[in-house]
């Protein structure tokens, strides 16, 4: 990995940010050192996926770290997603390790959590019934699993009263997200893993979900890895943004951000907001102007 070191041109964050610093001691929430895939290795249709990513992102005291992946199509961001999620095709890595809060990835766990694009439930369950899920997997009684459940379809801005009951056809593809975002925080993961959340919704529907999720992100305290195509929403809930680039899939640079203070709509037209977007566009046009192909090996 070819990471430029962090930067430090933050403007005024928040006083949660200012106090967490890393503690050596710990080991990282997700740390990849020298990872590589290979799909398909030793046949015709060989094809290096990502090769020797290396990355650490520390586990805060009280407060996870927001981490976005950008990069053109086909890069490896959800490659490197489902290697920490520890699903295959993609686990496991072909060389390297993928270590959650210390410990090499053997397969999925219950620290981790996903949401994907496509709004995954279970289309004949009811919204309370896939909130549950995995309280219902974990063994928890029925009463508190009705109980938390209605708190967190509140959470998550829905009604529990309206909503509980219905089946995700019922729900706009904004409401399927929140149901998929509770079914997944219900169960506390340390790591939250999610896979372009929030692109087939509209702009709107889509600020809307970006602030409920720095709000539950503070609340969970997590480590989140955040894969999207949108530069604007990577600099809204970055703290850190990581700029993959393609053939073969590996992390170009690494930028630092501030911990977004005020809500998307307002922050996003503030000047320093539109100033790391174009700091970002640059990075990215730096890297497309520097890539030359390297030999696969
Ligand atoms: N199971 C697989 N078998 C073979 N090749 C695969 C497999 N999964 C992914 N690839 C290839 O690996 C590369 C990285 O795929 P990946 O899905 O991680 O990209 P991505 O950055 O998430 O792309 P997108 O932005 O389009 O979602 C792509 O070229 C893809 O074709
Ligand atoms: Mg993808």
């Amino acid at each position: 990995m070819t990471a430029g070191g962090p930067q430090d041109e933050r403007p005024a964050a928040p006083a949660a940010a200012a106090a967490s610093s890393p503690d050596p001691g710990r080991p990282a929430a997700v740390e990849f050192a020298g990872v590589s895939k290979v799909y398909g290795a030793g046949t015709p249709r060989e094809f290096v996926a990502i090769k020797d990513v290396s990355f650490a992102i520390p586990d805060l005291a009280g407060r996870g770290e927001f981490c976005s992946f950008l990069g053109p199509s086909g890069c490896g961001k959800s490659t490197v997603l489902r290697l920490v999620a520890g699903l295959g095709p993609q686990h496991p890595p072909t060389s390297g390790t993928v270590r959650v809060l210390g410990h090499e990835v053997v397969g999925p766990g219950a620290d981790r959590g996903m949401v994907f694009q496509d709004y995954t439930s279970f289309d004949n369950r009811t919204v309370l019934d896939n909130v549950v899920f995995g309280l219902e997997c974990r063994g928890v009684s029925r009463q508190q699993r009705e109980a938390e459940g209605r708190d967190w379809i509140e959470r998550v801005g829905l009604d529990p009263a309206r909503d509980a009951e219905k089946y995700p056809h019922e729900l706009s593809g904004g409401m399927r997200q929140r149901v998929a975002i509770a079914r997944t925080l219900i169960l506390r993961p340390r790591v939250i893993l999610m896979d372009e959340p929030f692109g087939a919704l509209d702009p709107a529907t889509r600020l809307d979900m970006q602030d409920l999720l720095v709000r539950l992100w503070r609340e969970v305290q997590a480590t989140v890895l955040f894969v999207t195509h949108s530069v604007e929403e990577a600099v809204y809930l970055g703290d850190r943004v990581f700029l993959m680039d393609t053939t073969p899939g590996r992390i170009a640079e690494e930028i630092r951000l501030p911990t977004p203070a005020a809500p998307a709509r307002e922050a996003q037209s503030e000047p320093w907001f539109n100033d790391q977007v174009t700091r970002i566009h640059q990075a990215i046009e730096r890297i497309e102007a520097a890539a030359e192909p390297i030999p696969e090996p």
